[in-house]
Order: structure tokens, then C-alpha cells, then sequence
């Protein structure tokens, strides 16, 4: 799981987090209406637009999680949904990723995108 970052009422909850069981991806909405897609990488869990940067994909409808392998299934382009790296081609555009963290087994998220960072 997840460590505790902070309780804070700027924080936004989306769902339990026994509601996206291991490797699956679920979704929930973003305070602002978008769509998101959670990632369950082994009990950790990773939150982004369900929005391929490629197309308009949902990776929540047409994604595959493989460890912490995201794959589209529109072009095959990959991520690193641990980072929000594109990975592979055609995708070259980072995930719009979110800061996570799971409370009492609640998810919730920083409604501020995280600014990406390239891993080293
Ligand atoms: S829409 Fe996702 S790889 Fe093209």
C-alpha cells in the first residue's frame, strides 16, 4: 500500500481501494468531471486521465496492466504508469498523473496534476 502522505481536506477521495483488486485498472471521476483510471501495481496504488496521450483511448475500457505496464490496446504504445513515462511509440506524451495515497482503504488523490518528472 501506498504510505500515508498527509490527511488534508485538499485531498479528493475516489473509491475504496478494495474496488480495484491487484493489476486491474479502475476508474473514478476527478473533483473537475474528468474521467480517471487507477492503477493497482501490487497493493500500490497509481491514478492518471483515462486518456491515452496518443488518442482518446480509455485505458479503464481498453487497457492492459501488466506489473506496472500500461499498455493501450488502440496502437500498443506503452507507459510506466509508476512514473506516467511514455514508454514506447506512437505514445511520446507523459501520463497526467496524480499523487495518491490510501487512507483506512480509501483512495484519494491530490486534485493537482503532478508535474512529471523523467525518471533517472
Ligand atoms: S490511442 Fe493509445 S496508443 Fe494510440
Amino acid at each position: 500500500m501506498n504510505d500515508v502522505i498527509a490527511s488534508s481536506d485538499d485531498w479528493a477521495f475516489l473509491c475504496k481501494a478494495d474496488e480495484v483488486p491487484v493489476g486491474e485498472i479502475g476508474t473514478a471521476k476527478h473533483p473537475g468531471g474528468m474521467d480517471l483510471a487507477i492503477f493497482n501495481v501490487e497493493g500500490e496504488f497509481f491514478v492518471a486521465v483515462d486518456r491515452c496521450t496518443h488518442g482518446a483511448a480509455s485505458f479503464y475500457d481498453e487497457g492492459e496492466l501488466n506489473g506496472h505496464i500500461l499498455e493501450c490496446a488502440w496502437h500498443n504504445g506503452t507507459f510506466d504508469v509508476r512514473s506516467g513515462a511514455a514508454l514506447t511509440m506512437p505514445c511520446r506524451v507523459p501520463l497526467r498523473s496524480f499523487e495518491t495515497q490510501v487512507i483506512d482503504g480509501d483512495i484519494y488523490i491530490n486534485p493537482r496534476a503532478k508535474r512529471f518528472q523523467k525518471p533517472d
